[in-house]
């Protein structure tokens, strides 16, 4: 459990980085954009919003947590995970900071849930940051990809390549006629 008691993750140091890039980003566009148009936020792979960095034991923020402590802050924050208490943990941690009605929250497989959350955003007026960080390929298959497109904005996809792809080469390209790395790509060629 984490300082606040609630469910955390278990990342390696060199998600530090990850969390350092996004946030230069995040706050990038927040700033840029805040006067011109209705910032959403949407993370399909959202998680409990803390982890613990296995080789120190520092907690720290993630991409959820990051997104909703911005100095600009988006308008409207849409938050999935498959995970029913890292949903509980992350909702306790983001309901003291956030008016409910920015917050947009999903339990469940993203891969269903996307187009519910596609439709509640205006076509319209806003931009839209989507952060997909799946733990494999076979989480995001392109459809949902797809699908989270059609809100306007800006794309972050983080490849599981060390974690999945690399270590699953063979069975990906060679076993399976239907790999998960098939359904990421969209295709078999
Ligand atoms: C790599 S972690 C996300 C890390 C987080 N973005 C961060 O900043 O540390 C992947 C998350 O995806 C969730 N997950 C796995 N399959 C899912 C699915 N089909 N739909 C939604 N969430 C899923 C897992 O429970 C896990 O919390």
């Amino acid at each position: 459990m984490s300082d606040d008691g609630l469910k955390h993750g278990e990342v390696g140091h060199w998600a530090k980085r990850k969390y350092h890039f996004l946030e230069r980003f995040l706050n990038m566009f927040t700033t840029a954009m805040k006067e011109h148009w209705q910032m959403h936020y949407i993370d399909l792979f959202a998680s409990a919003g803390k982890a613990r960095i296995k080789s120190t034991g520092e907690i720290v923020n993630t991409s959820p947590l990051i997104a909703a402590s911005l100095k600009f802050p988006f308008d409207h924050l849409h938050l999935c995970d498959i995970d029913e208490e890292n949903m509980s943990a992350l909702g306790a941690r983001l309901e003291q900071h956030i008016n409910p009605d920015r917050l947009h929250l999903y339990t469940g497989d993203s891969n269903v849930i996307v187009n519910d959350i596609a439709m509640k955003i205006p076509r319209r007026g806003c931009l839209s940051v989507v952060m997909l960080d799946p733990f494999k390929l076979g989480h995001l298959p392109f459809e949902t990809v797809k699908a989270i497109s059609e809100c306007h904005g800006d794309l972050i996809i983080l490849l599981p390549d060390g974690m999945d792809a690399m270590r699953n080469t063979d069975a990906y390209y060679s076993v399976s006629e239907h790999s998960a790395l098939d359904a990421f790509m969209g295709h078999r060629d």
